[in-house]
């Protein structure tokens, strides 16, 4: 598995931490140039190495750490998505009738076409998704969902590997409605700083 991060903000860095922790390589990209991110990339680890938004989608799984509003123009990019898992970390605090009345990432993976979208590492702030997940001799809780089941389990084995407990939420609109911004109304496992202590 080959994995980028798009978008180098303040989760986009987070989830580089949390490569770099554990020996993973990663790509990271934005809209500025590879240069203009490496002194940061390199600051967080060896294995967080900046490119190129074009090359950096090279990836097969890429985590979409950008505004909400953006996606579209990440997945302008690629004429097809077809082969890629696309891992949506976004926030989309705009109300239900903009999003035609889907959940944020059902929404969004409509711009992909072909990927697979899996909803996971939104739940966190940054500053608690950068910090090493084993805690209190537990492991903090990523909560996963999407409508491509087969795509869960890669996501969650890349969560373990992190150190994270990965929590399967099945469908968007069934238990991955609880990970969803819908307007000014957070669902209920946002920002919910569980542990898992049994592995
Ligand atoms: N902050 C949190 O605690 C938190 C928690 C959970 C989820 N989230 C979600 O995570 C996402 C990112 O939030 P953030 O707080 O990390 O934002 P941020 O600090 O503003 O970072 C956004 C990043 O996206 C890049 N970017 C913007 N447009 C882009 C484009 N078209 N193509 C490629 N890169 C682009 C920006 O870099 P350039 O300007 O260089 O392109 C920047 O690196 C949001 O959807 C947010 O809702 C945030």
């Amino acid at each position: 598995m080959s994995y980028a991060i798009v978008g180098f903000g303040k989760i986009g860095q987070a989830l580089a931490h949390a490569f770099a922790r554990k020996n993973i390589e990663v790509t990271v990209a934005s809209r500025r140039t590879p240069e203009a991110l490496a002194p940061q990339a390199r600051a967080i680890g060896p294995t967080v190495v900046a490119k190129s938004l074009r090359d950096a989608l090279e990836a097969d799984t890429i985590i979409l750490a950008v505004p909400f509003g953006e996606h579209r123009e990440v997945a302008k990019i690629l004429p097809s998505w077809k082969g890629k898992t696309v891992i949506d970390a976004m926030n989309a605090l705009v109300p239900l009738e903009e999003l035609d009345g889907l959940l944020s990432s059902a929404f969004a993976a409509k711009a992909f076409t072909g990927a697979k979208f899996v909803k996971g590492f939104n739940h966190l702030i940054a500053a608690t998704l950068a910090a090493d997940p084993i805690v209190e001799g537990g492991h903090r809780v990523v909560f996963l969902s999407s409508d491509h089941e087969d795509a869960i389990a890669p996501v969650a084995a890349l969560a373990k590997q992190l150190g994270f407990a990965p929590v399967r939420l099945g469908k968007l609109n069934e238990g991955g409605a609880l990970v969803h911004a819908r307007g000014r109304i957070w669902g209920q496992l946002i920002f919910q700083d569980l542990f898992k202590k049994e592995q």
